[in-house]
């Protein structure tokens, strides 16, 4: 019987000392890329991909090689994920050729469905409903330029309702800060997601709220982040979205609203002149292509983590 390994589905499978634990693995793991090989051999790490994908393979793929082991990539299409096989089924096949999982795909519960089955760790590499690899690397890049996470104040922009919005929430939270999201009514994250980050920082000191106003939500932040207004499989919406949310747009006024010293995040791709503009995103205080490189760190460090921490179950 296979056992229960550790899974990162969601950003709140990690609690605060776990996730603080990651985060100075992966800042460790990114002064000295070549020295941890845990995947030597080399293990196989599968990579599945149901939605496009730029960052989230490359990255993957070569943290993968830098950890010493093989980056898989599947094709979910090629292999018909729930629908030439059920998700269990493609489970327990990948579980056996591999040490570890990474899946994009849009379900959270398929994602449940194949952690339960794998018999190895699964990472969520994106659904529809969070992107904890993304924060991971959020989180790390904050580190780089803020002495603490603890205590300091995130602003989110525009489609509060999407995975980031629910992600910002949740890692935020565990790490202490307080996060602000700003977005038009019917698009702010699932309120099961506000109950449990405001669960999370009560015991952290952190916050978690909605904040209509941009530029009441942009007053005094440390850190100012957005994402893209159509997410992955929202693309008939385009048009009726970019109308609600244009007033949610990080402008560079809305920029200078934060701290002087903030900086601006996003997880890429991003749409200069629609969500973000141009001058901010280029601009000498945005950080996005620090974000983009240390999603490689970040998740060297999680697949290292919870490969140590399932050692033993199986
Ligand atoms: N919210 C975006 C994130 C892209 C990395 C999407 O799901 O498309």
């Amino acid at each position: 019987m296979p056992g229960q390994p550790r899974h990162l589905l969601r950003d709140d499978d990690l609690s605060p000392a776990e996730q603080a634990e990651v985060l100075a693995l992966a800042a460790a793991m990114k002064a000295a890329p070549f020295e941890h090989r845990p995947l030597a051999g080399p293990q196989t790490v599968a990579m599945v991909f149901d939605k496009p994908t730029l960052r989230t393979q490359t990255s993957f793929a070569a943290g993968v090689a830098e950890l010493g082991g093989h980056p898989m990539l599947v094709d979910g299409a090629l292999a018909g994920i729930g629908v030439r096989e059920p998700v269990a089924d493609v489970a327990r096949i990948l579980g056996r050729q591999a040490s570890a999982i990474a899946w994009r795909t849009f379900r959270q519960a398929d994602l449940e469905e194949m952690a339960e089955h794998a018999g190895v760790p699964v990472v969520n590499a994106l659904t529809d409903d969070f992107h904890p690899c993304q924060l991971l690397a959020d989180l790390m890049t904050v580190l780089e330029h803020k002495p603490q996470l603890a205590g300091l104040t995130v602003a989110f922009f525009g489609d509060g309702a999407c995975n980031m919005g629910s992600s910002w929430l949740l890692a935020g939270a565990t790490a202490g800060m307080h996060v602000r999201i700003s977005a038009p009514e019917g698009f702010t994250p699932p309120e099961e997601v506000f109950v449990r980050a405001r669960e999370i920082a009560a015991g952290t000191g952190g916050s978690a709220t909605w904040v209509a106003d941009p530029k009441e939500a942009a007053a005094g932040a440390d850190v100012v982040v957005t994402d893209t207004w159509v997410s992955m499989g929202k693309e008939e919406e385009a048009a009726a979205r970019t109308e609600v949310f244009s007033p949610y747009a990080v402008t560079q006024a809305l920029f200078e609203t934060a701290k002087p010293e903030a900086i601006a995040m996003h997880c890429l791709p991003a749409y200069r002149g629609k969500e973000i503009a141009a001058e901010v995103l280029d601009g000498i205080q945005s950080v996005v292509w620090d974000e983009a490189e240390n999603r490689r760190h970040a998740q060297k460090a999680v697949l290292t983590w919870l490969l140590s921490q399932s050692a033993g179950e199986r």
